[in-house]
Formats: structure tokens, C-alpha cells, sequence
């Protein structure tokens, strides 16, 4: 199959992303299950400390076999993780300069998840703090190489601050497409990322938007929305989100979670409602 050099522009984001980290030995049976319940859009990495990439790429074999999806219908979003966050399990040769890492990283991944190209490539964090190193920018350059080539179609950076962003973005030409990024109420959900996301046309990505809010959860403001909507806090939690923005990922384990995470995309807050969730802690 020939892919365009670059992505296609009329590919639509997807709403809702399945997380498939920590998930080990069940990883094939839960994004299987996932697959099965209505999700089209994968998130994994080439990690195998938190991920199991190759067990995702089982999953998707069985959901071809089956009809029950192809892989155009799918958006697959995997990383690159740097050495010093993987353990001995490397997807590269780690005395390889690091555009030679991402090209094997990328390769096994295509491997792992038996297609062709990726929707989405993420660098999974930048190499230090607190600013954009030679690393990072070296590595990018190689993701763009990897996006030039055809082997993915859209480029995204994780676990990034403002600063690096903007700093990011005065060094590249091509900007990220994604940004994901550890959502905390108490930031304001990560406000000034997100909103320079915006301003750049970058889709931000939310992840532990449940894990990371605890008291947002059970915050009463929450259980009234959650009472009068008829639905859950946690519905509320990715409708708001959606709201102000974010596009949401879930790792559940449960299908009847699974069901209800992509149930709140039907769901609606009253603006008053999202104004007041969004200052609720930050
Ligand atoms: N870029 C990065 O560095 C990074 C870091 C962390 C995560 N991620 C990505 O983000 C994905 C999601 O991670 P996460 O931290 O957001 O979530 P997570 O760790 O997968 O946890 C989601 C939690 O929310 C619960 N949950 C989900 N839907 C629920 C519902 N409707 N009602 C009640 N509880 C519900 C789940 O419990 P049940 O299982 O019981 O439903 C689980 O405890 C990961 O799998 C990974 O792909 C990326």
C-alpha cells in the first residue's frame, strides 16, 4: 500500500482514546474488549515496562480476522520512550545515535501492531528539565524523517511543559499535532499548555483525568451534575473535559466502564457548569 509523505489532512481526530498501559498479560483480552465495545482509537507505546505493544497488535489481528473492524477505521497512536525510560526490554540499540533509536523503535512498533504506519507518533517525554535539549530536537527531526517516510502520519510530543513547548516550537518547523499530558484540576487542568495548544492548533490529549482528581470526583458539585444528568461522576469528569477542549484517554478495565466512557461523548454540560468545574481547583 503507498501513504502519502505527509498526513492527510482531512484524517479526523478521534474523541476518545483507549489507554493500554499496565496492562500486561491482559492487554490482548482488554483491547480486544475495548475494540468490542466501540473504541476506534489506541494509545500504546514502545515500552515494554508499561506497555505491551505487541500484545495490542494480537488484539487488532483478532479484531481484522473477525470483521469487526479494518485498519482504516482505526487510529493508532504508539511512542518513542528514551533508554532512561525503559528498562533492559529496548526496542533499539542504545549505543545507536538516537535518530537511528527512533527509526528501530519505529520499525519494531510497526512490527508489534502489524501495520504498515502509525496514526500517531509521540515522543513519549523530553530527555530533561526544564528545557528543549539538542536530544529532543535531534529525536524530533528523526519523528519527522519517520512522518517524510510514511511509516506515521502525525507527529506528537508528552509530559511537556510550556516552557519546552514554546521553545519546541521557535526550533522546528513542523509542530506537534498532539500534545499529551497529565491532566491535574489543581492546575487547571493544565491550563496554560492547553491553552497554548489552542492558539497553535495542537490537540491536547488529557490522560489520569480520573486517576490524577480524586476530590474533583467527589467534589459535590460533581455528584449534582452526575444526579441531574444521570450519569456518573466520572461521565462528568470526560464531559467536561471534552468541554473545555481535551480529548480524553481512559485505560479502564472494565467493560461496563468502557461502555459509559464512551457514552459520555453524548453527554452535554451547561457552560455554567464547565466555567465552574474549570476554576473548581486551579
Ligand atoms: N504519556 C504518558 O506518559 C502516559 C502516562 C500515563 C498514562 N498514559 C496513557 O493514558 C492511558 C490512561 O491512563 P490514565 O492514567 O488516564 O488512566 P488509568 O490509569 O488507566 O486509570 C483509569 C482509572 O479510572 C477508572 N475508570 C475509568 N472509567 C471509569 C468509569 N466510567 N467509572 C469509574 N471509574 C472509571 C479505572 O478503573 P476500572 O479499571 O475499574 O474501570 C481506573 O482506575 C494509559 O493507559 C496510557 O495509554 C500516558
Amino acid at each position: 500500500m503507498s501513504l502519502p509523505a505527509t498526513p492527510d489532512p482531512a484524517a479526523r481526530n478521534p474523541d476518545l482514546l483507549y489507554g493500554t498501559a499496565w496492562k500486561e498479560d491482559r492487554t490482548t483480552a482488554l483491547t480486544a474488549l475495548a475494540l468490542r465495545a466501540g473504541f476506534r482509537a489506541i494509545d500504546t507505546a514502545n515500552q515494554r515496562r508499561h506497555y505491551f505493544e505487541a500484545g495490542v497488535g494480537e488484539a487488532l489481528a483478532q479484531a481484522y480476522r473477525d470483521g469487526l473492524v479494518t485498519r482504516a477505521e482505526l487510529f493508532l497512536q504508539t511512542k518513542f520512550t528514551y533508554q532512561g525510560g525503559q528498562d533492559h526490554r529496548l526496542p533499539y540499540d542504545p549505543a545507536a545515535p538516537l535518530a537511528r533509536q527512533v527509526a528501530q523503535s519505529v520499525g519494531s512498533s510497526l512490527e508489534h501492531l502489524r501495520t504498515e504506519y502509525v496514526d500517531s507518533y509521540v515522543l513519549h517525554g523530553p530527555s530533561s528539565w526544564p528545557d528543549w535539549s539538542a536530544a529532543d530536537a535531534e529525536v524530533w527531526q528523526a519523528m519527522v524523517e519517520e512522518r517524510d517516510a510514511g511509516h506515521v502520519r502525525r507527529l506528537g510530543v508528552s509530559n511537556i511543559s510550556l516552557r519546552q513547548l514554546e521553545q519546541m516550537l521557535t526550533h522546528h518547523r513542523i509542530p506537534p499535532a498532539y500534545v499529551q499530558n497529565r491532566c491535574f484540576a489543581r492546575t487547571g487542568w493544565d491550563r496554560d499548555v492547553r491553552h497554548f495548544c489552542r492558539q497553535q492548533n495542537i490537540v491536547y490529549q488529557g490522560f489520569s483525568l480520573l486517576t490524577a482528581n480524586p476530590e474533583v470526583l467527589a467534589h459535590p458539585l460533581v455528584a449534582g451534575l452526575a444526579e441531574r444528568s444521570g450519569a456518573s461522576p466520572a461521565q462528568i469528569v470526560f464531559a467536561f473535559a471534552r468541554a473545555i477542549g481535551i480529548l480524553p484517554l481512559t485505560g479502564t478495565t472494565s467493560e461496563v466502564h468502557m461502555r459509559a466512557d464512551l457514552a459520555s461523548r453524548e453527554l452535554t454540560l451547561p457552560a455554567e457548569a464547565v466555567e465552574a468545574l474549570e476554576s473548581l481547583a486551579g
